[in-house]
């Protein structure tokens, strides 16, 4: 939707209805997490399309080795950080796991808290069949719903693993998923860790833009965890992953330049120091 799209040159925020536009036209979205102001202030003026506030930030903030133990709380401050950066991107908001699947009473509960709490603009929750009824219920109340079929990480030990999903006669329970999220009214869906070729089988069915995590090149767009793609990221990254920088090189870098100046001295100059004057500057 980027380079091409209208909503590039004018900077009009991006609203599901640019999806469907998008998918229509044959401009691919592109997607990135996001955590915090400063990222989604950078993502956002280089005109990404849609930032995440995944719970991905079980392993990318709090530090835990999965998603699971992510509660809604957690995810709160995060998002509304995100959604009061951005003046265009559309800012989705993950559900946590445990947080819907009780039902769709539970799933719009926490839907609306999301929507009044935070500023975000859409909700995203995992599940085609199995939650169908859940994103039918948040859509019907206005809130639009991002799915996500194939490898959904909050079922990761349902899953048996970091797995590829949709592989040989898998491949139709995986279309199904995303069949019965397009049912249930949402606006675009996820497709993680799917074959290629699964993939572009469901783009072509589908009427909602499908966005691919590690499914290949013919989805309608692309979503990538922001610490992945930059090489911040610490341990392995899946194969998927395309790495367009090296933060953590750069970052142990800076820290070991600053060690060396201050042990050395070099670091503060005069130019860091406040004189008299700049002291009573500042003080006034
Ligand atoms: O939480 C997340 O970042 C996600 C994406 C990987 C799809 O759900």
């Amino acid at each position: 939707m980027n380079a091409t799209s209208p909503a590039d040159s004018t900077r009009k925020r991006v609203r599901t209805r640019h999806f469907a536009q998008a998918k229509e036209a044959g401009h691919k979205i592109t997607g990135l997490t996001s955590y915090d102001t400063l990222t989604a202030r950078i993502f956002d003026e280089a005109g990404i399309d849609f930032l995440l506030v995944g719970d991905s930030a079980g392993n990318t903030v709090f530090g835990y080795d999965s998603t699971l133990p992510v509660t809604v709380d957690e995810m709160i401050p995060l998002t509304r950080a995100v959604a009061t950066s951005v003046s265009r991107a559309l800012v989705v908001a993950d559900l946590p796991f445990g947080s819907y699947e009780e039902g769709p009473e539970q799933a719009l509960r926490t839907a609306m808290r999301f929507m009044k709490e935070t500023h975000a603009h859409a909700v995203k929750l995992e599940g085609g069949v199995r939650s169908e009824s859940m994103i039918r219920r948040v859509v019907d109340s206005g809130i639009p719903v991002m799915g996500h079929v194939g490898f959904t990480p909050q079922s990761e030990h349902g899953l048996g693993g970091l797995l590829v999903q949709g592989r040989g006669a898998d491949a139709e329970r995986v279309m199904d998923d995303a069949l019965a999220v397009e049912r249930a009214g949402a606006f675009s869906v996820v497709l993680e860790m799917v074959p290629a070729d699964l993939a572009k089988a469901i783009t072509e069915k589908l009427s909602i833009p499908t966005i691919s995590v590690g499914a290949g090149p013919h989805t309608d767009g692309q979503l990538m965890v922001w610490t992945d793609f930059a090489g911040l990221s610490t341990g392995r990254t899946p194969s998927f992953v395309k790495q367009y920088a090296n933060l953590a090189s750069t970052l142990r870098e800076a820290t070991l330049s600053f060690q060396r100046d201050v042990a050395s001295g070099a670091y503060p100059g005069p130019e860091h120091s406040y004189s008299d004057e700049t002291a009573r500057a500042a003080r006034d």
